[in-house]
C-alpha cells in the first residue's frame, strides 16, 4: 500500500474534531495501560478474515489496537481515524491517516484493500437528522457501497460494533463462516494469569460456531451475567460524558439488509460476548471511565476518586455487570454484533 506524502496530505484530511479529539489521549493511555482488557473483541476476527491477502484497512481505528493485532496476518495496514490523536502511530510503524473514513474524497485516492475493519466506529454514521430517520440507512448504505469499492475480488468487510438496545446476546443470522487463520493474533499474552486460561481455553476451536458455543459455556459457568452496552451507552455514556454521546446502534437484521443492498455476498451477521478483563474492580472501572471519556480525565488507576468510582460503578450494575472471578480476574460484560460481507 503505497500513499506518498503528497497523496497523504490530500486525502480529505480535516481539521481536529474537538468532540473526537478530546478523548484520544484518554483512549490510548487507557490501551496502553490494559493492552489486554479487550482482547477477547479481537477472537472473532480469525474466523472472519478473507483467507488469501495481506492488506487491511482500519476504519474508525483509534488507536489501531484492532488492526495491530492482525500484523501477522495482514502486514500492510492503513488506520483511518477522524482524530488527530491517533496520527502518531505512524511512528509505530502502522500508517495512519487523519480524515473522514465516510469520506468519497479519501476514498477515491486509496489503493485496493483485502480486508476492511471498522470496529466500534459504524454507530458514528448518521443521517443529516442523527440516527433515527431513514436517512440515517441512506447514508449507511452509501458509505457501505463506497467501502465495498475499495475491496479485491473475494475481500471481505467486517463491522463490529455495539448492537441496538435489548439485542438477544445469542443472535445469529445467516450462515457463520467455516475458515479459521491459526497464527493470527499477534498481540501476546502474559502467560501465568487467570486472564491467560480464559482466553487459552478459548483459543483452540475450529470454527466460529464452536468458538461462540464454547464461550457462551464458560461465560455461563462463571456466571458472568448479561450486559446492554447500548443501554449504558444511551443512558450513563451521554449523561456522563462531557461531549455526550451521538450515536445510533444498529439491530442484526438492520445491518444484514444494509450489507445485502450494498451488493455483499455470504453475509452473516451474529452477536458474540466479548467481555473485558482485568485484575481488579478498581482497574475495570477506570478502564472504562477513561476509554468512553467519562467526567474528569484520571491518569491511573490511583486517581480515580471514590465518587467517580461510586457513579460509574452504580451505572455499570445497572447496565452492564462486573464480576470478580478470582483474586487476579475481574472480568466486565459486554457484547459486540459483528456483521461481515464478501465482495463476490
Ligand atoms: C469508539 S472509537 C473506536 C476506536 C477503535 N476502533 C477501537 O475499537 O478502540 C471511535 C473512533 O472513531 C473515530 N471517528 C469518528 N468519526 C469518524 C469518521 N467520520 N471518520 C474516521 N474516524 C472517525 C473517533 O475519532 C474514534 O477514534
Amino acid at each position: 500500500m503505497q500513499l506518498s506524502q503528497k497523496d497523504e496530505n490530500s486525502l480529505g484530511i480535516l481539521p481536529a474534531q474537538s468532540r473526537f479529539a478530546s478523548i484520544g489521549g484518554r483512549q490510548s493511555n487507557a490501551m496502553r495501560r490494559l493492552p489486554y482488557a479487550r482482547f477477547l473483541e479481537l477472537l472473532p476476527y480469525r474466523y472472519l478474515a478473507p483467507i488469501a491477502g495481506d492488506s487491511v484497512l482500519d476504519l474508525f481505528g483509534g488507536t489501531g489496537f484492532a488492526s495491530a493485532a492482525m500484523d501477522q496476518r495482514f502486514p500492510k495496514q492503513l488506520l483511518v481515524d477522524l482524530s488527530p490523536d491517533f496520527a502518531g502511530l505512524r511512528a509505530n510503524g502502522a500508517r495512519a491517516l487523519q480524515g473522514d473514513a465516510t469520506s468519497e474524497v479519501m476514498f477515491s485516492r486509496l489503493p485496493a484493500v483485502d480486508f476492511i475493519i471498522c470496529h466500534a466506529g459504524f454507530h458514528h454514521v448518521l443521517g443529516e437528522s442523527g440516527g433515527r430517520s431513514a436517512s440515517c440507512n441512506e447514508r449507511r448504505l452509501e458509505v457501505l457501497r463506497l467501502w465495498k469499492q475499495k475491496l479485491s475480488r473475494g475481500g471481505r468487510l467486517v463491522i463490529a460494533d455495539v448492537p441496538s438496545v435489548g439485542t438477544n446476546p445469542t443472535t445469529c443470522l445467516g450462515r457463520l463462516p467455516t475458515n479459521s487463520l491459526t497464527n493470527f493474533l499477534a498481540t501476546p499474552w502474559p502467560h501465568g494469569s487467570a486472564c491467560n486460561r480464559l482466553v487459552t481455553s478459548l483459543q483452540n476451536p475450529t470454527s466460529l460456531g464452536h468458538y461462540l458455543t464454547g464461550l457462551h459455556e464458560r461465560l455461563s459457568q462463571l456466571d458472568i451475567g448479561d450486559a446492554d452496552p447500548a443501554a449504558f451507552f444511551d443512558n450513563a455514556v451521554s449523561k456522563l460524558s462531557a461531549s455526550g454521546h451521538e450515536a445510533h446502534f444498529a439491530a442484526p437484521h438492520e445491518l444484514l439488509a444494509l450489507f445485502d443492498s450494498a451488493g455483499f455476498s455470504n453475509s452473516v451477521a451474529f452477536v458474540a460476548p466479548t467481555p473485558w478483563l482485568f485484575s481488579t474492580r478498581r482497574e475495570a472501572i477506570w478502564f472504562a471511565h477513561e476509554l468512553l471519556g467519562l467526567g474528569a480525565a484520571c491518569a491511573t488507576p490511583d486517581h480515580l476518586t471514590e465518587s467517580q468510582e461510586a457513579t460509574l460503578a452504580s451505572h455499570i450494575s445497572r447496565y452492564l455487570n462486573l464480576k470478580i472471578v478470582s483474586d487476579d480476574l475481574c472480568i466486565l460484560s459486554w457484547h459486540l454484533l459483528f456483521v461481515m460481507g464478501e465482495n463476490p
